[in-house]
């Protein structure tokens, strides 16, 4: 019986993204060789398809002098290689190719669904699954996650916004998303990253192969890769902020946190509950190990009756630190709140009426953070503390599971990322060794070690002082 549960997880969580975090932390992707693999068509230009709330498909933004430059332009603020770069490194391009492949179709088999490639359960993550009426003539299902999966619809926008003197706003009256702004940015990955009342994966997904999701605004950003200049990148007109990805990271953390509540209060109606994906995985699908051995029994259960699976609190593990420097008052406040929801959580049948009513107000007061994390503005006597405050947090963000620990050594990395990147750190060298060990100790999920992690954490953390 133990071994069943131990092989679940060597496939479970996606390893394969924490070895590319790390393997951007390495080198900050080179652009130059790209691949010739593009289409060869211009703008659309046929007036009965340029309906504002249209979808064209990804070929009308491929052409070279539009999007699809191989190398990226030094002339415009603008790339203008963002298809190239779609099309060659990020995996949103093949995301509707996922669905063919053996691990999604044998999930369908197991779900039940037919066929994954036609299976709106699927495609709603997957793919551009819009109705009909909205699919212009050049569309087609198997572009995967492209160009207005994030960027809206384009037919409105397409033909005008080459022109001069456009503006950003004139774009977003005709149909484009505002991927500019942060919150709209996150609400948009985490649309699929997290899932919502609309497409989701729950445990039943998991247990038919899908991987667990997790996300981090600017650490995933940057594996994407990114195909656009930030505020703080030399060239960059539009603004300088040299701590937008701070910004980006706090920010991010608030919305994940508040949109993951938000699921949770509606999960706790849903007909399936407790929903086990909102619990710590590896509570229940780990191996055992002679008592003497068992980290578990000498942590004790503190909390909550031994035996229970834990709530997960991932995405609250390290905004909760982030709070605590920037809005002590506040940071109070949420912390009593998600420690009665954690508990709540923490039973074995757990109170759907009384979750519902604390992940709302839990929620609300995430909205309410939000807004701060928008407007603080950051330096980097702020990027240190949090980096001081976060790496001390090992014990605590380390008990609470190997989600929340992967929290923390990508926020301590992108942190660590946005300091360099304006500011020289002395020991800079060994903090970076320092922090590939964080990863290391997260690249086999279910033999995570919270001591050793710690011990990792407070490794970084004398490192920081
Ligand atoms: C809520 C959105 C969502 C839904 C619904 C969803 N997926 Fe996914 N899927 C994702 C995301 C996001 C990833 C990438 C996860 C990561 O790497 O962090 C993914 C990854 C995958 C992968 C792994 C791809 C790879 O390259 O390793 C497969 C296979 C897959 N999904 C199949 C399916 C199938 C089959 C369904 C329908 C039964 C489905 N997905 C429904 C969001 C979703
Ligand atoms: C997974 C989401 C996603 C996909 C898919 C995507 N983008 Fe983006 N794109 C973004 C985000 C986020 C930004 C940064 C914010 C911004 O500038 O709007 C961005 C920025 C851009 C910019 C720079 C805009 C500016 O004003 O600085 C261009 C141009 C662009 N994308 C074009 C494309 C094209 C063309 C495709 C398809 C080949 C594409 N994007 C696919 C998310 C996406
Ligand atoms: C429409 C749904 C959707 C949206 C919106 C979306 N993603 Fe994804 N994303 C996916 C799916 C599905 C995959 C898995 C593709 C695959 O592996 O085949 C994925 C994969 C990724 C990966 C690769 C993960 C890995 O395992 O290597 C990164 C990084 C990523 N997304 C970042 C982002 C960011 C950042 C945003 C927002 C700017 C975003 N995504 C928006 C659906 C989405
Ligand atoms: C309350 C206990 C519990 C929790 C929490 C839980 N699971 Fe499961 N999981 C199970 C059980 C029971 C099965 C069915 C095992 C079987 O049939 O052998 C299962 C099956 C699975 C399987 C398929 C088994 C296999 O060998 O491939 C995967 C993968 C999986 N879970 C991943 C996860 C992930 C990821 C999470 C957290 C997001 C999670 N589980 C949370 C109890 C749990």
């Amino acid at each position: 019986m133990t071994t069943r549960l131990k092989a679940a997880h060597s496939r479970t969580v996606n390893v394969s993204i924490l070895l590319a975090i790390v393997a951007i932390f390495a080198s900050i992707f080179p652009l130059d060789a790209f691949s010739q693999n593009r289409a060869n068509s211009s703008p659309a230009t046929a007036k009965s398809d340029d309906a504002a709330g249209k979808y064209t498909g990804p070929g009308s933004c491929a052409s070279t002098t539009c999007h699809g430059s191989i190398v990226p332009r030094s002339d415009n603020r603008v790339l203008q290689n963002e298809y190239s770069i779609w099309i060659v490194k990020d995996k949103h391009s093949k995301a509707y190719a996922a669905l063919t492949g053996p691990i999604g179709e044998r999930m369908a088999k197991i779900l039940g669904i037919g066929a994954a490639e036609t299976a709106p359960r699927c495609l709603a993550c997957h793919a551009l699954d819009v109705p009909q009426s909205e699919r212009g003539r050049t569309f087609e299902l198997s572009e995967g996650v492209s160009c207005e999966s994030c960027h809206g619809p384009a037919a409105g926008w397409l033909g005008p916004h080459t022109e001069r003197d456009w503006t950003h706003q004139k774009s977003l009256a005709l149909g484009m998303y505002d991927t500019r702004d942060l919150t709209k940015r996150s609400e948009k990955c985490l649309s699929c990253h997290l899932g919502s009342d609309e497409k989701s994966v729950d445990h039943e997904m998991i247990a038919a192969g899908h991987p667990d999701l997790f996300f981090e605004l600017d650490t995933f950003s940057d594996v994407m890769p990114r195909h656009w200049k930030e505020p703080g990148e030399p060239g960059e007109a539009a603004g300088t902020d040299p701590w937008y990805n701070v910004r980006e990271l706090t920010s991010g953390q608030a919305v994940q946190l508040r949109q993951s509540l938000l699921r949770l209060a509606s999960r706790s109606h849903g007909k399936i509950w407790p929903e086990y994906s909102e619990l710590q995985c590896y509570a229940c699908h780990h191996s055992l190990t002679p008592p003497e051995q068992s980290w578990r029994q000498a942590r004790g259960y503190p909390g909550r009756r031994p035996g229970n699976p834990p709530w997960n609190p991932s995405r609250y593990a390290v905004f909760r630190d982030v709070v605590r420097q920037l809005d002590g008052e506040n940071a109070e406040k949420l912390d009593s709140e998600l420690s009665r929801l954690g508990q709540l959580m923490s039973q074995l049948n757990p109170d759907r009426d009384a979750v519902a009513t604390s992940a709302t107000n839990s929620a609300h007061l995430a909205d309410e953070l939000l807004a701060k994390m928008n407007s603080a503005s950051y330096d980097p006597m702020i990027t240190l503390h949090l980096l001081q405050a976060i790496s001390a947090d090992a014990d605590d963000i380390s008990g609470q599971g190997e989600h929340s620990a992967a929290q923390a050594a990508m926020a301590i990395q992108s942190l660590f990322l946005a300091y360099e990147r304006n500011e020289k750190l002395q020991n800079s060298e060994q903090l970076r060794v320092a922090i590939k060990g964080l990863f290391q100790e997260l690249q086999n999920p279910s033999a995570y070690d919270p001591a050793r992690f710690a011990s990792q954490m407070k490794q970084v953390n004398a490192l920081l002082r």
